[in-house]
């Protein structure tokens, strides 16, 4: 009589990388000897879960059914939850004695729907590696497309709901909205990608592990299709519509930060693959920082411009003194973020309040001379090349945010000193 749960998967670690057999062990030392390389399987499907326990059982029962039927003792369903606070990694390992084919990871140091993904991708024994939403929301019946168009050659099919066959279930505007603002972003920022598929918002899909296996992969969000479609070697895709279902238990875990990550992805995987990419590889320019210093600035902008308003609109404060003033401000603000965010791997070293000042002292020195150096950029766009005064005022911002970058990278936060 077997007593107590079967076990859980061991949740793979270190680099994002999917491995060329199945099994085989990536970061370690082996030689050809020593690796065991697990029996392989056709496809090994991975659900993702965060407080799914109202519909897991369902879910693999109904995926199971299928399977059965078209892929007998040839397919493997992994669910990659992460310590679900209902528990639902350990109703799965229930199931695991019912459903042979059950396999269940429960990740307690890391979260989120991407690298949880691939981490179930890293332990699948599969040749065909595919992911289906835990919620009963990706129509099952589609994988048996999905796979099909893999079996013809595919590198990789995608669930799609803007193809024939395609849609979504009454999604209100604002989603509808979203999503295909979302996707518009896309096309604008990383359009070499988001272009070859119609639904590149898409969590339902099969890719041949070929397509990805050896690719460093760093994924970020919800979106991990993109992260696969950046930097998989992809060749020939095909899509199947699907109707994208109402949720019958729980709820959707996106909240804005899935938006905001999904924009900073998209940015990370402009400037690192692609053209972008090998010039960046060649300069050793550490875009990911350089994102976070952006979109840090961004927010100074915000700053700025609110307390000017406040101070001069409001208040009726002279604008010079109000915009010297907003300035400061809106340098704090910026100096506060980058040095939680941008170098918080730098500044948390460094944490003695003499060693802040300094960091801020410097900051605040090198922004100055960064606003003196826009004023003249400025001058000579406007008054010597006759540029008009915005698009000049916004030439002279970009220079200045690499300048500010790049000094306050090797003065303030001195990156070099941690390598
Ligand atoms: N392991 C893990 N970790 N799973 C997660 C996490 C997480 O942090 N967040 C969500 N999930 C699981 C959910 O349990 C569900 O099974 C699936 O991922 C999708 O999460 P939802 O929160 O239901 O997303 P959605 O329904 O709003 O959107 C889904 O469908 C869209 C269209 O295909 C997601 O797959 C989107 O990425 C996708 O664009
Ligand atoms: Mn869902």
């Amino acid at each position: 009589m077997v007593t107590g749960n079967p076990p859980l998967l061991e949740v793979p670690s270190g680099s994002f990388e999917v491995s060329r057999l199945p099994g085989e062990i990536l970061d370690g030392n082996y030689n050809n000897q020593s690796f065991q390389v697990a029996e392989p399987i056709h496809l090994s499907l991975i659900v993702p879960t965060y407080n799914e326990s109202g519909n897991i059982e369902k879910m693999v029962r109904v995926l199971t059914s299928l399977l059965d039927q078209a892929l007998p003792n040839s397919y493997e369903l992994v669910i990659v939850d992460d310590d679900s606070r209902d528990l639902t990694w350990e109703i799965a390992q229930g199931l695991m004695r019912e459903y042979p084919h059950l396999r269940v990871m429960r990740r307690q140091t890391e979260r989120g729907l991407s690298t949880a993904v691939i981490r179930g991708w890293q332990a699948a024994r599969g040749e065909v590696l595919g992911v289906i939403d835990g919620d009963l929301q990706h129509p099952p019946e589609v994988l048996l497309q999905l796979l099909s168009q893999i079996d013809q050659g595919a590198d990789l099919a995608v669930a799609s709901r803007h193809v024939e066959g395609g849609g979504v279930s009454d999604w209100s505007i604002v989603r509808r909205f979203l999503s295909r603002g979302a996707q518009t972003l896309g096309l604008i920022i990383l359009p070499r990608v988001i272009s070859r598929v119609s639904d590149p918002m898409s969590g339902y899909f099969m890719i041949r592990r070929s397509a990805i296996a050896g690719q460093k992969m760093n994924p970020l969000g919800y979106k991990i299709l993109i992260e696969v479609l950046g930097r998989g070697n992809i060749e020939r895709i095909a899509e199947a519509g699907y109707t994208f279902q109402e949720r019958e238990e729980g709820e959707s875990k996106v909240t804005w930060r899935q938006y905001q990550e999904y924009i900073y992805h998209l940015l990370r995987l402009r400037f690192s693959t692609g053209r972008l990419g090998r010039i960046r590889r060649k300069l050793d320019f550490p875009i990911g920082r350089f994102i976070r210093f952006v979109m840090v600035g961004c927010s100074g902008l915000i700053v700025d411009m609110g307390v000017l308003y406040f101070l001069h609109g409001v208040l009726g404060l002279g604008l010079t003194r109000s915009a010297i003033f907003a300035g400061q401000l809106a340098i704090l603000n910026n100096f506060l973020w980058n040095d939680i965010w941008t170098f918080g791997d730098v500044s948390r070293k460094q944490r003695q309040w003499g060693k802040v000042l300094k960091r801020l002292l410097k900051f605040n020195i090198i922004c100055l001379m960064g606003l003196i150096l826009k004023i003249l950029l400025l001058n000579v766009l406007f008054n010597g090349l006759h540029l008009n005064p915005y698009l000049a005022n916004f030439l002279a911002i970009a220079v200045v945010t690499v300048w500010n970058f790049w000094i306050n990278l090797k003065l303030s936060w001195r990156v070099t000193q941690t390598k």
